[in-house]
């Protein structure tokens, strides 16, 4: 097995963390969901790795004060997200425009509250992270798809069919996914300026999820889409988050920037209409020391997922020839096609939880275009990953 030294010496990547029994959801609920209980899960996206030790400091500093009171961010708070985006991403963030939520995803069910009404359509592009169609479908907004079209390996996009759809049914707010989820696909500068410049002739906002930005790797860059002009930044809602890149998701902050006043003013308004007043106070803490303290580890972190995903991509090799894996530029999460295996959607799901054993997002989660592929979250110790490509094998090709 191949341990990396480098990275276990400072900060165990390695090391196995028992995470059943800590309410994880994704270690937790498999029997609830007629999954059987000693199943391995990779599905949903968060980390089996312990949060760096400075978050934890932080955290445990603060949990010894022993009061826990509404709470707000600080100059410090502010300071702190803006060095992270002005240091990885030669981005300022202004501090008019920041405006804290819970989540991504409940900024974006807030975003479509706020810019549209009951029945207006709002586009994606599928395969997709699913909730964008849940927040579509549940505000009982027209859900309109400009699918991603797959060519030479990897996703693009299709301007025609998005500028006719854009078109044809109004659309109000396309939800970017940037990288994408579940392709790892890093869009390049060219492709979101090809893609604004649409939403900019058709007065379409764009809500650009932005939160898996810090995994990115070697040879590309994750580009802010309002970073490319003052035109893109006036109509676009940026949502980022620290929560995936330092495993907080439990603690629920994330940090949207909307520059726009007109747009500040009513998405506040709507925030306000939900009932949302302070930020969490430990995601606050979580936060602040991520972004102050976190950077190596950060590093680390992504020179390990780059060898777990190349261990995936030689056992798909050696395993599964049939299967295709579409390389990720970022994001710590595998599409792979099984289709070339010859298996049914249904028979391979079956093999894969019942046999294998094995939790993973199956591909039509993403939309029915995700027929045939399986998503492997890898952001696990390697000894798990390679636990799950045993199984996988001898589950799917028994
Ligand atoms: C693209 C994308 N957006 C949002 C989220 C969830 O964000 P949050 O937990 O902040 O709602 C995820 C989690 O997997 C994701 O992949």
């Amino acid at each position: 097995m191949e341990t990396s030294r480098k990275h276990s010496e400072k900060y165990s990547f390695d090391e196995p963390v028992e995470r059943k029994n800590t309410r994880a959801i994704k270690y937790e609920y498999a029997k609830r969901r007629g999954l059987p209980e000693d199943i391995l899960p990779l599905w949903v996206a968060d980390m089996d790795f312990r949060s760096p030790p400075c978050v934890t400091e932080a955290l445990d500093e603060r949990s010894r004060h022993g009061i826990f009171g509404y709470s707000d961010i600080t100059e410090d708070y502010v300071s702190a997200v803006q060095s992270w985006y002005r240091k990885r991403y030669a981005y300022e963030v202004n501090e008019q425009s920041l405006v804290t939520v819970p989540g991504v995803v409940f900024g974006l069910y807030t975003a479509i509250s706020a810019f549209t009404r009951p029945g207006d359509a709002v586009m994606l592009q599928r395969p997709v992270y699913y909730p964008f169609s849940s927040a579509i479908l549940d505000l009982d907004r027209k859900l309109v798809n400009n699918p991603l079209v797959y060519q030479d390996g990897r996703y693009v996009m299709d301007y025609q069919d998005f500028e006719r759809k854009v078109v044809e049914n109004q659309v109000k707010i396309f939800i970017l996914c940037n990288p994408q989820n579940p392709s790892g696909r890093v869009w390049t500068r060219e492709e979101l300026i090809r893609m604004g410049e649409i939403c900019l002739r058709h007065h379409v906002l764009v809500v650009s999820d932005e939160i898996h930005s810090d995994f990115v790797f070697p040879g590309y860059t994750h580009t802010i889409f309002a970073s490319i002009s003052q035109a893109f930044a006036d109509i676009t809602i940026t949502c980022t988050a620290p929560t995936k890149t330092f495993n907080l998701a439990g603690l629920q902050i994330s940090n949207l920037f909307i520059t726009n006043p007109d747009l500040l003013r009513l998405f506040k308004q709507a925030l306000k209409k939900s009932g949302y007043s302070q930020p969490n106070l430990m995601g606050m803490i979580a936060c602040q020391a991520a972004y102050e303290g976190g950077e190596a580890w950060l590093t680390s972190l992504l020179s390990y997922l780059e060898a777990n995903i190349s261990y995936v991509r030689d056992r798909l090799k050696k395993d599964f020839p049939a299967a295709r894996l579409m390389e990720p530029e970022g994001t710590y999460l595998l599409w792979i096609d099984f289709s070339g295996l010859g298996l049914a959607d249904a028979e391979l799901r079956k093999r894969i939880e019942q046999k294998a054993k094995v939790w993973l997002d199956h591909g039509t989660m993403f939309g029915p275009e995700g027929e045939g592929y399986q998503r492997i979250n890898i952001a696990c110790p390697r000894k798990t990953l390679i636990e799950a490509m045993d199984r996988l094998k001898r589950g799917i090709l028994a």
